[in-house]
């Protein structure tokens, strides 16, 4: 039964474009990823997932594409990807890759053919519409940036439906041509080697306005036709969605765990930044429990920041704004009415105690981790940059000119690395932190081969244990016998911690450190946890 690789992975996400450039152009390349790919063994890592590397005009970050069978000529060939992905596996580690079928872009050469001619193939790959609905300008994903979600084309002589900007025009999923379109790139892909896909944008590819009037299982349905592709092609392959809805509606994207293999944490995220601005428990405790339970092949995929903005649109407006007023003071760190674009350092003001609190919540939270790059070593952000490019700046490798990314003249990089500031790539890289054993990445690493180690995060049942203080996140895990019991103090001022055990326990062992505690038969645990403080204990009898 323990043995589904997804549901105890440590997945780590990167663009291969910011990565490693290998020849000098300025934009990392999937050569540049093998030859990193050591470093990612060495961290612990056992999967990685890429962001689209596909052929794409790149107006946002690839997330328009142009060819579905196809690798991005700037970043490499097909052939550069399977070495990587071949290299990947030697070193055990599996690869995902993004799948982005709610769109294209719109020099897809399907879009182009649909809106030339209306008896084209193609027309019905996307959704027309004579009149603009009225609905058509609430709604838009990235306000501020995007007017409205259909968008009159001269040429087809018709409005267009795009969830997201308007050159990514929405596919047609109602429509069996487009399925057959999905399964096949689906197909290609894992004949090529990878392991699954992240879904992205699950709730709007399968909102489409022509299932509004239908069963609204309809739509979910699809996503098990979906999952029945994969499976039947790949019977270990998984998918990964994105799907940031309320607690009640993700129970549909597990189904009876037929559908999505992993969901995205994302309410949990949410709830975690409130517990730290706080300096509280409570609002990852009321999270975690009114996350729906999930069927026992699925699992929650946890993590910190992704490459979009930190959303806290789950969040009611008072506890948004508190977020914002700590993390976010100034205009420029906001994006879209609510989110925030920097990453996690900066935003916690460098504070390496709370940094290291946030990532053990992470590791041990219900679920499996997913790091992303630059996060092991505490990168920060760029807010000179555009939009969500902010939290997107090259990896940082050394202190070499452009933090050893590329050897390209600075003109040329596809963005600069961050180089003042206590983020500098100067401060902080690899290279130094490899050589410090006390280093951030030490830590992380350290985290990553322990959390392995506990498959009780990952299958164990776990229970919410009243610590005596509501500052402290206590945790118990079993998992056949064996326990693990986790606290995270949130607030700044060491607390007086005191756990009921039970009988039958009478020898706790840091799983972090040397501490080991002998405990009197029958009495409670007591501990004083210092402000940012974290343990992760084994019960031993
Ligand atoms: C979700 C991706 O995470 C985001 O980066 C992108 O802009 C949208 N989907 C549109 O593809
Ligand atoms: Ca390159």
């Amino acid at each position: 039964m323990y043995d589904r690789w997804y549901q105890n992975a440590v997945i780590y996400c990167l663009d291969v474009e910011t990565f490693q450039d290998s020849n000098g152009d300025g934009i990392g390349d999937f050569a540049g990823l093998t030859s990193r790919l050591d470093y990612l063994a060495g961290l612990g890592i056992t999967c990685i997932w890429l962001l689209p590397f596909y052929p794409s005009p790149n107006r946002d970050n690839g997330y328009d594409i142009t060819d579905y069978y196809a690798v991005d000529p700037r970043l490499g060939s097909l052939g550069d990807f399977v070495e990587f992905t071949r290299h990947a596996h030697e070193r055990g580690m599996r690869v995902l890759i993004d799948l982005v079928v709610n769109h294209t872009s719109d020099q897809h050469p399907w879009f182009q053919a649909a809106r030339c001619d209306p008896r084209s193939r193609y027309r019905d790959y996307y959704i027309w519409s004579a009149d603009k609905p009225p609905d058509a300008d609430q709604q838009v994903v990235f306000p501020g940036v995007q007017q409205s979600t259909w968008t009159w084309d001269a040429q087809a002589g018709a409005y267009y439906h795009h969830r997201f900007y308007e050159h990514q025009p929405d596919l047609n999923i109602a429509n069996p041509a487009v399925r057959a379109e999905i399964n096949k790139i689906v197909g290609f892909w894992l004949q090529l080697g990878v392991s699954g896909f992240r879904v992205d944008a699950a709730p709007f590819l399968i909102d489409i306005p022509s299932f509004q009037h239908g069963d609204a299982q309809d739509r979910y349905q699809y996503l098990r036709a979906l999952r029945e592709t994969l499976s039947w092609r790949r019977g270990d392959a998984i998918l990964l969605a994105e799907a940031n809805v309320d607690p009640q509606t993700l129970r549909q994207y597990f189904g009876d765990g037929d559908r999505m293999h992993l969901l995205f944490n994302f309410y949990l995220n949410q709830h975690l930044f409130l517990a730290l601005v706080r300096e509280q428990a409570q609002p990852l405790i009321e999270s975690l429990r009114a996350l729906p339970p999930i069927p026992p092949p699925c699992q929650w995929a946890n993590f910190v920041r992704n490459h979009d903005e930190l959303t806290l649109d789950r969040l009611t407006p008072q506890e948004r704004q508190e977020i914002l007023d700590a993390f976010a003071p100034e205009p420029n760190m906001r994006i879209y009415g609510r989110g925030i674009r920097r990453r996690l350092p900066p935003m916690l003001t460098g504070d390496r105690r709370r940094m290291v609190l946030t990532y053990s919540l992470m590791f041990t939270l219900p679920g499996i981790p997913v790091l992303r790059y630059g996060e092991e070593i505490s990168m920060g952000d760029d807010l000179s940059l555009r939009e969500r490019e902010s939290v997107r700046t090259p990896m940082q490798w050394n202190d070499q000119p452009h933090a050893g990314f590329s050897s390209a003249p600075g003109e040329d990089l596809i963005y600069p690395p961050i180089d003042h500031g206590p983020f500098s790539y100067q401060r902080v890289n690899v290279a130094h932190q490899q050589r410090d054993p006390t280093s951030f990445l030490n830590t992380m690493e350290r985290m990553i081969r322990t959390r392995k180690e506990c498959p009780e995060f990952a299958w164990g049942t776990w229970q919410i244990m009243d610590p005596g203080t509501a500052q402290v996140l206590a945790l118990r895990y079993e998992l056949e016998g064996r326990t693990v019991v986790t606290l995270h103090n949130l607030g700044r001022t060491a607390q007086r911690v005191r756990l009921a055990l039970g009988s039958g326990a009478p020898r706790l062992i840091d799983l972090l450190s040397a501490r080991q505690h002998e405990l009197p038969e029958g009495t409670p645990y007591e501990l004083e946890l210092e402000g940012y403080g974290y343990r992760w204990l084994r019960l031993v009898s």
